[in-house]
């Protein structure tokens, strides 16, 4: 049966870096003959320019119907005056709640050819790999009540950091299993010596990881494993935490790349249909210039080959694909050590031909 894929280009550099993936999407849907159905549409601050809202009726309707979610990126200047609701940033909150997608996986992981571009000395980043598990639709971003009192004396503002059993159990299974896959251990992030959400919070995971007696459970305050990203990031496999801790910490992790262009993500729904971003932003800056990386975008397109489209054959030709480019000495704007670079809309060629030849 086909397999669905929208792609949801939105603003900034997620138009160039969508084109760049697009070119490797059209690439491999010959060469491995994939039964792929392919739309695009708009969304974000390009999305509220055209229909005066940054996430449409039918670019909803279309998400939920879709395997796999390809997102670039939105937001930018041009729309930072606008009212919460109709900010491009919105679309991506309704997206990842109204889609259910609550489990967000944010790999960072470095290769080694690139240890110059990291802020941290090569003998501390050196092979870093870790994975960052996010709750995505839950926590403080969505909890009730929230708001800002401005007819009293004096005026304030609160938001509410929630979670129930079944929330923190179906992140905590994702995060255990990904732990499985990979090299066992496990590190919960919460800060349960101040609140109430976080005790909660460890008091689920102690419990569930009684299931998984392979897998070596630790538990860091937020602050300390903030600190400790910085310190020693190789004591780290998988890290499993809140919205608001997985925000900030997955933040952290790829800056340590020093290559956030490089980065890709998935959020998935129980079902692992997903939607797949790059972890870096719109770069209002160097939009439109061919200047963006577009790897994390193409590195996105695999984990949507691999989680939510069956075909993790094809995934593993795109993760070979990119190493190869990196050791080749082939670089971006983002990651070159001098004026010698490629430009976005030279990338995908490159790649393209690399699984060609092999
Ligand atoms: C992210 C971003 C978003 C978030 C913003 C743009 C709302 O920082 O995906 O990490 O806070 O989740
Ligand atoms: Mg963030």
């Amino acid at each position: 049966m086909s397999k669905s894929i929208l792609i949801l280009p939105g603003d900034g550099i997620g138009q160039e870096v969508t084109t760049s993936m697009v070119e490797v999407l059209n690439f491999l849907i010959e060469k491995y003959c994939l039964d792929f159905v392919v739309n695009t549409m708009s969304v974000g601050g390009t999305a509220y320019n055209e229909y005066g809202t940054p996430l449409p009726i039918k670019v909803l309707e279309k998400a939920k119907e879709s395997d796999a979610i390809l997102f670039g990126a939105v937001g930018g200047t041009e729309w930072d005056h606008l009212d919460w609701d109709d900010r491009p940033e919105n679309a991506l909150l309704s997206l990842r709640k109204e889609l259910n997608l609550f489990a967000n996986l944010r790999p960072a992981f470095l290769f080694n050819e690139l240890s110059e571009a990291s802020p941290l000395k090569k003998e501390i980043i050196n092979d870093l790999d870790i994975l960052i598990v996010r709750e995505l639709t839950g926590g403080i971003y969505f909890g009730e009540p929230r708001g800002i009192i401005s007819n009293e004396s004096p005026k304030y503002a609160f938001n509410t950091m929630i979670y129930n059993e079944d929330e923190i159990r179906r992140i905590a299974k994702v995060a255990f299993e990904s732990a499985q896959k990979r090299n066992g251990r496990l590190c919960s992030v919460e800060k349960a010596n101040v609140l109430e959400v976080s005790k909660f919070w460890r008091s689920i995971l102690t419990e569930i990881s009684k299931d998984y007696p392979d897998v070596e459970l630790s538990h860091q305050l937020a602050d300390n494993a903030a600190m400790q990203l910085v310190l020693d990031p190789n004591q780290f496999d998988v890290i499993v935490a809140s919205n608001l801790f997985g925000d900030i910490l997955s933040d952290i992790a790829a800056t340590l790349t020093g290559s956030i262009g490089m980065l890709p993500s998935a959020s998935l729904d129980s079902s692992l249909k997903g939607m797949y971003e790059p972890c870096h932003g719109s770069a209002p800056d160097i939009a439109g210039q061919d200047l963006a990386n577009p790897i994390a975008m193409i590195a996105s397109l695999s984990m949507a080959l691999k989680y939510s489209l069956g075909q993790e054959h094809v995934s593993d030709k795109i993760d070979m694909a990119i190493s190869s480019f990196i050791k080749k000495g082939y670089r971006t704007k983002d990651i070159a050590i001098d004026e010698n670079y490629l430009k976005t809309s030279e990338v995908a060629n490159k790649l393209i031909t690399t699984i060609e030849n092999e």
